[in-house]
């Protein structure tokens, strides 16, 4: 039997992968992708709950979900059929969003989701939750291929950096820290029975001010179309005030929109990886 099952062996399956083949603990694994690329099982879950086909999956102590699963249906019918094939109950994990908590304030793991926000997705996670898996609720994903620098370049309309000097607040985590806690719920639930069936935020605690990204790595034009917001735009001077420039609202700081303390602490963990913008 195998410690950990990786459904779906994407971005953060690697970083996983990685970490689990770089220990020297002897946690096995095995995962799959829908085409069967580099030796890992071929299998997908369809849509369709009656036609759950579990036949290929190896048997684990954990099962991690990493994609969406937009059916609440499909979830209990694959939860059911490996179980069924495990012959007892297995112990589930769920990658999400974030982007339920939208609170106005901090949100920890404790506020109020706006289901509205994920409603495909957030059924199948209290099926996962019924059968005291675990839900973690990932901030922005960064590592590898997907680097913030990269993503100042998207914002080049007026619209859409208004809309970013509205809503400044970044949370990010990196891949090595979402594989570490992947691991540390993978053992902490045997471990905690407490610890089982919760959401939980994961972010590296700080919150990155999308001027401070802007300031860094954005074009002159994109910054002109700042500066010119700040000058002219009433919405952002209603929420920012009059006479403003980048580099004093950069100092001033910001509240955070999440706070992922919890998870860190219960798991006896601290994230390793920032963010560096220069
Ligand atoms: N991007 C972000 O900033 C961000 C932030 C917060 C949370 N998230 C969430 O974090 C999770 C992990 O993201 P990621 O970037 O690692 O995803 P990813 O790279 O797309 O990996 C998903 C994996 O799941 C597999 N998969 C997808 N649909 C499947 C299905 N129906 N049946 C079987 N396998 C399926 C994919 O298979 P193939 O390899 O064959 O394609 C892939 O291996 C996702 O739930 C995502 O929504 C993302
Ligand atoms: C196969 O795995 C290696 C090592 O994990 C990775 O670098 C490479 O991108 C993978 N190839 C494919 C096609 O996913
Ligand atoms: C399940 O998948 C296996 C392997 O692909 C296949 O041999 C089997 O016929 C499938 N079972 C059903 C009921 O479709």
């Amino acid at each position: 039997m195998a410690s950990l099952l990786i459904l779906g062996l994407g971005w953060a399956g690697e970083f996983l992968a990685e970490l689990l083949d770089s220990q020297a603990t002897d946690i096995s694994y095995a995962a799959t992708t829908r085409d069967g690329r580099n030796h890992t099982i071929p299998w997908s879950l369809g849509t369709d709950p009656s036609n759950v086909n579990v036949s290929r999956l190896p048997i684990a102590q954990t099962v991690l979900v990493t994609f969406p699963v937009l059916d609440p249906m499909v979830m209990k019918a694959l939860i059911d059929a490996y179980d069924r094939k495990a012959g007892g109950a297995s112990q589930w994990i769920i990658l999400s969003s974030t982007r339920p908590f939208n609170s106005p304030g901090t949100n920890d793991r404790h506020s109020p989701l706006d289901r509205s926000q994920d409603p495909e997705r957030i059924p199948a996670e209290d099926v996962v939750l019924a059968r005291q898996g675990s839900v973690l609720h990932l901030a922005g994903l960064w590592g590898k291929q997907r680097q913030p620098k990269g993503w100042v370049g998207y914002f080049t309309t007026k619209d859409a950096l208004k809309h970013k000097l509205l809503d400044r607040q970044l949370h990010l985590v990196h891949g090595k820290d979402v594989a570490r806690a992947i691991l540390a719920v993978h053992l902490g639930v045997q471990k905690y029975t407490q610890l089982r069936a919760q959401r939980w935020i994961l972010t590296d605690q700080r919150c990155y001010d999308w001027l401070r990204l802007f300031l860094a790595w954005a074009s002159n034009d994109q910054i002109t179309i700042l500066q010119h917001l700040l000058d002219y735009d009433q919405d952002i001077q209603k929420k920012w005030g009059r006479h403003q420039t980048l580099h004093r609202l950069v100092k001033e700081g910001l509240k955070p929109r999440l706070d992922s303390k919890s998870f860190w602490d219960s798991f006896g963990l601290v994230p390793t990886t920032f963010l560096a913008i220069e």
